[in-house]
């Protein structure tokens, strides 16, 4: 709840006097959470070192707020194809048009959290930066772009921009108080399972959710928490952290000519560290130029260059570092230098399908196992297919809990919810349900789902038909794309429902959607504008502010990969 409020909350200086003291705003934009933590971070060390720090979500941001900035801070996260977090979006819209408020000598720096595998790295922190010092700020630091394993790089640069600050606190501090070291905030948590340090689960059950026929395969897994005192949310998410699958590995090593057994740092040898620790498959830019600089390949030099953007893009569609090293072999390069030029290996998160209210100690995942083919070779989904493949019941995987604040069931159990979710985009709506049936909510519920087809693919159909004859399920609809000759697609579901969705969300429903970020969300926003002006008979523009004032309220939500 750190973000609430119009203004954000303050939190004093213990031991200055707080008009002495000079103000810092954290201004954050975040879709999960991760730029929201890191704004507290920076937020509590700005206390502990005195500064009046206040954080501020985006979401609560408006003209005047930016008005009143005279320090700012902005960590702020980019999603998928160099978009804003929807959180953030109005803030950013009023940040870059016309109608921008002069930040004249604002002191700021930004921070950008990102994904180096996607071409728009970092996109939003790097147009945030940019365009403060358009408006007349004045930058502290350079920005800071960091990847997917964030959290050391995030924390230097906060100390650095604090250093760079510090300057302030002497010329206002009143008689040369020292700064209040022991500030309350700056008492270190209890330490709780995270990435780093991950909770080893015992798997109580892998199960496959599609039939026999399938051409897909979808896993339902039951993790046990026992006594790992792990709490969540429906509406939160598991990261897992993998290991490389070992075929592969093998592979690398003999095509870089290494020797598995390299002694690295840390006491681990090469092979280790490829299967636990470094990420192995995904192609990213920054490691193309370093294998560019080393071999000297002019084709690859060449596809770097500015011209060569989409020529780039193209050629690394369905690429991994294999293809590279493969076909621009580089003699000489040892183990030190080459797994320093990759980036750690990030856990993945799955959206959690159960409530504790429901499963006690455990949590349920639902996994969509990706195997596909190109240019030739197989490529397995690092995380999905070590699930699937090299755990069975009875090993422990390395988990920890993302809470994700974002995606949450209403307090109000009396809210209708409508929920929308193809594919494994279904499971936290498991979860949901399972949570208003403990809790007795009377709100009505529809569901949206969709899949291949009827016959293999329905996602926990049985239990969906059982909430549905039970009346908790008040609504569902499928959509099963190949049973047919054309597609069917929850978006048509949608159009079709036009009337009973537009009355839902005239009842302050509230409305969900989990899945696919690229194609399904933004088919599915279509919809739901089209639906809303041919119910309400408003324009174009009307139905965006409609979708825009449901976001605001946070009754439009979505959590989209
Ligand atoms: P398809 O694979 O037959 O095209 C879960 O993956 C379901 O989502 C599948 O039925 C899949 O259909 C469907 N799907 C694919 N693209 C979609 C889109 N743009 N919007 C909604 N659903 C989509």
């Amino acid at each position: 709840a750190q973000s609430s409020g119009a203004t954000g909350q303050s939190q004093p200086a213990a031991g200055t006097t707080q008009a002495a003291a000079p103000a810092l705003t954290v201004l954050y934009g975040s879709q999960t959470g991760n730029a929201e933590g890191v704004a507290e971070l920076a937020a509590e060390r700005a206390t502990g070192r005195g500064f009046r720090s206040e954080l501020l979500s985006m979401a609560d941001c408006g003209k005047k707020q930016l008005k009143s900035l005279e320090r700012v801070l902005v960590v702020v996260s980019t999603q998928g194809d160099g978009d804003p977090p929807d959180p953030a979006l109005e803030c950013y819209e009023l940040m870059m048009g016309r109608k921008a408020p002069k930040l004249e000598g604002v002191r700021f720096a930004v921070l950008g959290l990102g994904d180096a595998s996607y071409e728009h790295f970092c996109q939003t922190g790097k147009e945030f930066d940019a365009r403060l010092a358009e408006l007349g700020g004045e930058r502290l630091v350079d920005r800071g772009d960091c990847d997917v394993d964030y959290e050391e790089a995030a924390e230097a640069w906060i100390d650095r921009v604090l250093e760079t600050l510090s300057g302030d606190l002497d010329s206002s501090s009143t008689d040369g108080a020292p700064a209040p070291e022991t500030a309350q905030t700056q008492t270190v948590k209890a330490p709780s399972y995270s990435r780093k340090h991950p909770y080893m689960a015992e798997v109580l059950t892998a199960q496959p959710l599609n039939g026999r026929g399938s051409d897909k395969q979808t896993l339902h897994l039951e993790l046990s928490l026992e006594d790992a005192g792990l709490d969540y949310l429906p509406g939160d998410a598991v990261g897992v952290v993998p290991q490389n699958d070992p075929a592969h590995v093998d592979e690398l090593i003999e095509t870089l000519k290494l020797d598995a057994e390299s002694p690295l740092d840390e006491g681990r040898v090469l092979r280790e560290a490829l299967l636990a620790d470094l990420e192995v498959t995904t192609l990213t830019r920054p490691f193309l130029k370093q294998w560019a600089e080393w071999s000297r390949a002019p084709e690859l030099q060449r596809l770097l260059g500015e011209e060569a953007r989409d020529e780039l893009r193209e050629w690394l569609q369905g690429r991994q570092i294999i293809d590279l090293i493969e076909q621009f072999p580089v003699e000489g390069i040892d183990a030190a230098q080459f797994t320093a030029a990759l980036r750690k290996l990030p856990p993945r998160l799955y959206s959690i399908a159960s409530s504790r209210a429901a499963v006690a100690d455990e949590v349920h995942l639902t996994v969509a196992v990706v195997r596909y083919e190109t240019h030739g070779r197989a490529r397995n989904g690092v995380t999905t297919t070590y699930l699937a493949d090299r755990i069975e019941p009875g090993d422990r995987v390395p988990i920890y809990i993302d809470h994700n604040k974002q995606f949450k069931l209403p307090d109000d159990d009396d809210a209708p919810l409508i929920m929308i979710g193809p594919g494994t985009g279904v499971a936290p709506f498991r979860a949901f349900l399972q949570e208003r049936e403990e809790r007795e909510a009377s709100g009505d519920n529809w569901l949206f789902f969709g899949d291949r087809r009827k016959r293999n693919d329905f996602l926990y159909q049985t239990e969906w038909l059982k909430w549905r004859q039970q009346g908790l399920l008040t609504r569902l609809d499928v959509a099963f794309s190949r049973d047919q000759a054309e597609k069917v697609y929850v978006q048509d579901r949608l159009r079709e429902r036009a009337e009973a969705l537009f009355t839902w969300l005239e009842a302050g429903a509230y409305l969900y959607v989990c899945g696919d970020a690229e194609f399904m969300a933004p088919d599915v926003h279509q919809a739901l504008k089209d639906v809303i002006r041919e119910q309400s008979g408003c324009d174009a523009e009307g139905a965006d502010d409609y979708l825009r004032r449901l976001q605001q309220e946070k009754r439009y939500l979505r959590d989209v990969y």
